[in-house]
Parts: C-alpha cells; sequence; structure tokens
C-alpha cells in the first residue's frame, strides 16, 4: 500500500453517460472504507478543476446515486486546460495553457491523486496532466464503447437497452402500418450501438461507419421483404455511417468543444433516398426517428452499475498500489491497467487525441453472426 497517499480527487469530462454516479460512488466508497483517504470532488470536469469549484466528498454525498443517470460532478467536454479558449469582449477567441492554474489549485487542496473519468479527449489531458507529474489514474467512459485497449465502457450496456426498446416500439407501427421505420443511433465513427442494438431489437437493415453503405442494396433488402410477404421493414442506422460513394453526415460544428464535429441526419437521408428508391414501387410511407440523447441518460441497468463499481473500486486501488498514468481496462473479462499514453497515443501536449477509436470488425463474430440470419449491411 503506497503510505504517501492521504487525500484523492475526481472529476467526469466529456459527454455524460449512464453508469457515471455509479463510478463516483464506488470510488468514494472505497476511498473512505478501505483504505481511508479523504475525496473531493472537481465539478464541471477541467473547468472546475481551473477554477477551484470543488466539493468535499463522504459517504453521505454518494448515497442514493447508484440507479441515477448523469453526474453528480456535472460534465463539460469544452475545457482543454492545455489548450485553453478564451473568447474577450470583442469576440476574438486565443488558445493558452492554463494546466498550471488546475496543478495549484490540486496543491491547495493537498490532493495526491487525481482520478479522471473521461472519454478519449478527457484521457488525452490526463496523459498531459500525468507528464507534468500529477498522479494521475483514468477511467474510460462512453456509452460509444469505442475507447481502445479496453473490451468494455459502463454506460454503453444501458445505451443498448435503450436502443432496443425504441426498436421494439418502432417494429408496432412498422408492422401495423406497413411501413419502413428507420432508428438513428449515436456511436460517432464507431459502429457498436447500432450493430448490437440493432441485433437485439431485430432490425432488417444495419448501418455502420466501419461498413459504408450502398443504398440500392438497402432498397432491394427492403423490397426483397415486401415482396415474400413482410410488408414493413426496421433499419438502424449508426449516425457516423456513410455511403460507399460519399462522407459522414454532420449535423453541426460546435467550436467551443475540443472536438468539434456533431455527427447527425443521415437516418433523415436514407429515409428520403428509400422514398425514391421503393416507396414508388411498394407505396410504403418511410418514417425516422432519432432517439438521441435518450441513450445517455436514464436509470442505469444491471450490467453498468456492476461494471462501473468494478471501474470505481479498482481505480482506487491503483492509486493505493501507485499505478499512475494509467488507465482501468476490461481485458479477457477482468479489470487490468493500461497506460494512457499507450490508449490516446503520445502525440504534443495539449493536442487532443483522435481517431484511435476502437471500431467494429467488418468480418467479425457479431457482423457475420448477423449476416447470417439475414441482416442487410448495405455492403
Ligand atoms: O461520445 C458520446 C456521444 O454521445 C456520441 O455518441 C455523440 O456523437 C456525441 O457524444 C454527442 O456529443 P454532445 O453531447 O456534445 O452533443
Amino acid at each position: 500500500m503506497n503510505k504517501e497517499i492521504k487525500k484523492i480527487a475526481l472529476l467526469t469530462g466529456g459527454g455524460d453517460c449512464s453508469g457515471l454516479n455509479a463510478v463516483i460512488r464506488a470510488v468514494v466508497r472505497t476511498a473512505i472504507l478501505k483504505y481511508n483517504y479523504e475525496v473531493v470532488g472537481f465539478m464541471g470536469g477541467y473547468f472546475g478543476l481551473y477554477k477551484d469549484d470543488y466539493v468535499d466528498m463522504d459517504l453521505r454525498t454518494v448515497s442514493g446515486i447508484l440507479h441515477q443517470g448523469g453526474t453528480i460532478l456535472k460534465n463539460s467536454n469544452k475545457d482543454n486546460l492545455f489548450n485553453f479558449r478564451s473568447v474577450d469582449e470583442d469576440g476574438n477567441v486565443t488558445y493558452s495553457d492554463v494546466s498550471d492554474v488546475a496543478i495549484a489549485n490540486l496543491k491547495k487542496h493537498n490532493v495526491d491523486a487525481l482520478i479522471i473519468i473521461g472519454g478519449d479527449g478527457t484521457l488525452t489531458s490526463a496523459r498531459d496532466f500525468s507528464r507534468k507529474g500529477i498522479n494521475v489514474v483514468g477511467i474510460p467512459k462512453t456509452i460509444d464503447n469505442d475507447v481502445p485497449a479496453t473490451e468494455i465502457t459502463f454506460g454503453y450496456r444501458t445505451a443498448l437497452d435503450h436502443i432496443m426498446l425504441a426498436l421494439d416500439a418502432l417494429h408496432t407501427t412498422a408492422f401495423s402500418h406497413d411501413r419502413i421505420m428507420i432508428l438513428e443511433v449515436m456511436g460517432r465513427n464507431a459502429g457498436w450501438l447500432a450493430l448490437e442494438g440493432g441485433i437485439a431489437g431485430s432490425a432488417d437493415v444495419i448501418l455502420i461507419p466501419e461498413i459504408p453503405y450502398d443504398i440500392k442494396k438497402v432498397a432491394q433488402k427492403v423490397l426483397d421483404r415486401y415482396n415474400s410477404g413482410s410488408k414493413f421493414s426496421v433499419i438502424c442506422i449508426s449516425e457516423g455511417a456513410k455511403p460507399i460513394d460519399g462522407d459522414v453526415t454532420i449535423k453541426m460544428i460546435d467550436k467551443s468543444s475540443a472536438d468539434s464535429i456533431r455527427l447527425g441526419g443521415v437516418g433523415e437521408l436514407v429515409g428520403k433516398a428509400l422514398e425514391k428508391l421503393v416507396k414508388p414501387i411498394t407505396g410504403q410511407d418511410i418514417r425516422t426517428t432519432n432517439l438521441g440523447y435518450i441513450q445517455r441518460g436514464g436509470v442505469t441497468n444491471t450490467f453498468d452499475r456492476v461494471l462501473s463499481t468494478k471501474y470505481g473500486s479498482y481505480a482506487v486501488d491503483m492509486i493505493a498500489r501507485g499505478d499512475f498514468g494509467q488507465m482501468v481496462t476490461v481485458k479477457h473479462d477482468k479489470m487490468q491497467t493500461v497506460f494512457i499514453e499507450d490508449v490516446v497515443g503520445s502525440g504534443k501536449t495539449g493536442e487532443t487525441s483522435r481517431g484511435g477509436a476502437r471500431r467494429v470488425n467488418p468480418n467479425g463474430d457479431l457482423v457475420t453472426a448477423a449476416k447470417g440470419i439475414g441482416v442487410v449491411f448495405g455492403d
């Protein structure tokens, strides 16, 4: 056991997801009950660390939150303290490194180690704080399940439940009205949510970023179903899906965010294309639903409550062992560690790492099984 540690801090960065509160609870309870550490939580991700917005945490502060979506510590995906965006009164934007302010705040609170819970952007800054000598432990977070080096992130399975229930609900209207119902789901440039959610929700077509689709093949599947007597079809589309001859659909650019591109709208595009290719033949109406932020919220499911508890508790064990600059990971269903540099890359301090996402293998078991039961991916 590392005798030096008396006080730890934690923060949650990036978008929220189910299971964050369960992780916070596990961190605080393990820190206090197992190691007798003091715990301080910084509010609103890195911005709270910069502004010294904090809350002292004890067992009461984490009571009754295990099942709740969101994070009692609040989230922000805007603040890279190593490349901090400021806007003056005239609207001029400048970027500077304000990480020393955050480090001074950690020292002021006598924090010996910092647990950072977040996705690739948040973990890149975790790497950078570690480079500056802060005792950092990372916990990967995203509903997209695309963090490299870990088999599963908490929040993913709860999001899958939302997708499955949405597809179940859409099936009834699809059947009753002989319609084509399209569901667009999240996932950025990884298709896990659409793939596993689509399989669980019995989608006839699943479109994912890893397999660019030919809209004619999608239309053919719907027509084949119609001609064989199944006069409805259900399509599950990842927000990052793209046609063979085109690119992703961008919903908006959020300049205040380190990762500015927000995907969205491919479901509507596919719907419009099917209006032309299928409706004139079958007369079927097409309706599109974007499940959106419902996937990130709600009551945390059984699996994620347990996984989050393992993640949070293991992170504190890592602090006690002195496993700093590392992230908790699940490998072969076991909690393990990996260096954060090996997850987000060893790029320049301040540069947010992108592109290293863990993506679906188009020839892997999941896609093979789905194809085996007749699901079309448009390839
Ligand atoms: O990475 C998680 C995620 O929910 C993506 O699936 C989605 O594209 C993105 O975040 C949305 O981010 P924001 O909350 O900034 O709109």
